[in-house]
């Protein structure tokens, strides 16, 4: 069993925004529905076991930073993305799509507004940690602007257990520069 690794990644050059696909919408945190409608979407996602009731009792959990992309006609809940203030910068912790409605833009979005929140309290580098072996995300990030500033190997490593199933608030302490 081998540990797994992160690619620390900054944001450095956005890119020109795309319009958020048709028959999706990007809205903010709705407290009333999405507490429970986020683990849901996190299972999906990641394949992976719900997330407990209390997954956002973390110290740096941020309501606004939290958007959850909807279809319009059925206000279907099928991604959504979490970000808050660390020490100093930005912090995308965790982001999701369904499988049913990847390839058509909706990680972009979701970044977007979560990028746009991050700018909004005046920080100006936004970071986010990707798995070496997590190639769409890897490749999304990249896609979006977000270059590599180091590797490390996961300090949460258990080889046994999914990535996916982190905490969002427990994720990405910086680590030790190894590639
Ligand atoms: C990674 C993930 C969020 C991408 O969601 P998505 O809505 O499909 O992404 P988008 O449609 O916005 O993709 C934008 C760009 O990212 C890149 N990309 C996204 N998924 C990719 C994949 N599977 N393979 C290669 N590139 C990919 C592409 O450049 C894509 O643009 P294109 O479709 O025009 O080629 C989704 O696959 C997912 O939820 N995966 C499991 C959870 C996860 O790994 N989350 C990220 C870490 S927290």
């Amino acid at each position: 069993m081998s540990a797994r690794f992160l690619h620390r990644m900054r944001l450095a050059a956005e890119r020109p925004a795309a319009p958020v696909p048709g028959g999706v919408v990007v809205r903010p945190y709705a407290p009333d529905r999405d507490p429970t409608r986020i683990p849901a979407v996190f299972a999906a996602a990641f394949g992976a076991p719900r997330w407990p009731g209390d997954w956002d009792r973390f110290p740096e959990f941020d309501p606004h930073g939290v958007f959850v992309a909807e279809t319009l006609a059925t206000g279907e809940a099928i991604g959504f993305v979490i970000c808050f203030r660390r020490a100093g910068f930005g912090y995308v912790s965790v982001l999701g799509v369904v499988p049913g409605w990847r390839r058509r833009g909706v990680a972009c979005a979701l970044l977007r507004s979560a990028v746009g929140y991050l700018r909004s309290l005046g920080l100006v580098e936004v970071e986010v940690d990707a798995f070496t072996d997590a190639d769409p995300a890897v490749s999304l990030y990249r896609a979006f602007g977000f270059e590599v500033l180091r590797t490390y190997e996961d300090p949460q490593s258990d080889p046994d257990a999914a990535a996916a199933t982190r905490s969002p608030g427990g994720a990405g302490p910086d680590g030790p520069q190894v590639a």
